[in-house]
């Protein structure tokens, strides 16, 4: 039996034509869909209609969804983060919740340095004036020999200490779960406080959950360097916005440069938009074709095994696995 699969993610469009045709060579009813936000369940809902799987990009998949689509047996989604999606509401419907982890931890590095890089050496604001026909020097900061103070040390955190030791940097991380490859690359794993202290450059590799929401407040912002530059490209709910416009703009941190935002896409006017010493990008972390076209590959296979009776390779609600109403609606897919 053919299963209807609906892609709301335009990167696997933009990047994943191997992907597509494997999801189709095996039978699949396959949608692209486009113009879906990621905060709008409605036109969320109305494209998936009928779905048995997903690709979803940072669709919010909540309780009202799941009940919107009983058919739905997967969401793939593609890339690491899966804070948009309720997974006890997604393990209550029988909806199976995968991720892709692994393939995509250099490619974030390397902008996580990118920005670090690109914000202390005013990278931007110099070429913005090269643009505009000016010839403007302007003193950075130094990145080499400095302290670098990683929020989350997992996969992508360890890859971007490894880039770090390239760069001579003392490594400090705080993270609940100390890696041996972070310890045997040199980092020390020191509390939230003394790393906001000591560090030139902090930067956020955590996961959101209901602890990490808004870890990085007035006060931590507070306690972090007048000289230090904060980078994100994880997730903008880590960061309390209004906090951080703060800091910038009364010089309490000396620049920020972002690829993640609570809200997205930024609204126009946002104030961070016009903040002191900012660098943003658009949530381009995972954007490289290569990256895109092995995302992609994961995301699908994910759907492929499970229509050929398997369970996934990464599954995130592993509970589900167990579930009478996800066995409910496999079987009725067979019949
Ligand atoms: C991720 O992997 O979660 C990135 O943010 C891209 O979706």
């Amino acid at each position: 039996m053919s299963w209807r699969v609906v892609s709301t993610c335009p990167a696997f469009t933009e990047t994943g034509r191997e992907a597509v045709q494997s999801l189709r060579r095996a039978g699949c009813d396959l949608t692209l869909a486009s113009g879906v936000p990621a905060n709008d369940r409605e036109k969320l809902v109305a494209a998936s209609k009928d779905a048995d799987a997903v690709i979803a990009a940072l669709n919010v998949y909540d309780e009202g969804v799941f009940r919107a689509l009983p058919g739905l047996k997967l969401v793939s989604r593609w890339g690491v983060g899966f804070d948009a999606v309720d997974l006890e509401a997604a393990t209550r419907a029988g909806v199976i919740v995968t991720n892709t982890p692994g393939v995509l931890d250099e490619t974030v590095a390397d902008l996580a340095f990118a920005l670090m890089l690109g914000i202390a050496r005013r990278i931007h604001t110099s070429a913005a004036t090269m643009h505009e026909g000016a010839w403007s020097q302007q003193w950075g900061a130094d990145v080499n020999g400095k302290t670098l103070g990683l929020i989350g040390c997992g996969r992508i955190g360890t890859a971007v200490a490894r880039r770090a030791r390239g760069f001579n940097m003392t490594i400090l991380a705080y993270d609940l779960f100390p890696r041996d490859e972070a310890r045997e690359l040199g980092v020390q794993f020191v509390p939230l406080d003394e790393l906001l202290t000591r560090s030139d450059f902090v930067s956020l590799h955590a996961a959101v959950t209901d602890e990490s929401r808004g870890m990085i407040g007035e006060q931590q912002l507070a306690h972090m360097k007048s000289s230090a530059f904060l980078i994100n490209t994880a997730r903008g709910a880590l960061v309390d916005e209004s906090a951080l416009v703060q800091a910038l703009n009364k010089g309490q941190i000396a620049g920020a440069a972002l690829d993640a935002y609570c809200v997205e896409p930024l609204t126009q006017f946002h104030p961070l938009r016009h903040a002191n010493n900012v660098l943003l990008t658009p949530h381009i972390a995972s954007l490289t074709t290569d990256n895109g076209r092995r995302i992609s590959e994961v995301a699908a296979n994910a759907i492929l095994d499970l229509m050929n009776g398997n369970a996934p390779k990464f599954v995130v609600n592993r509970d589900v696995l167990k579930s009478p109403a996800l066995r409910a609606k496999l079987k009725d897919s067979q019949t």
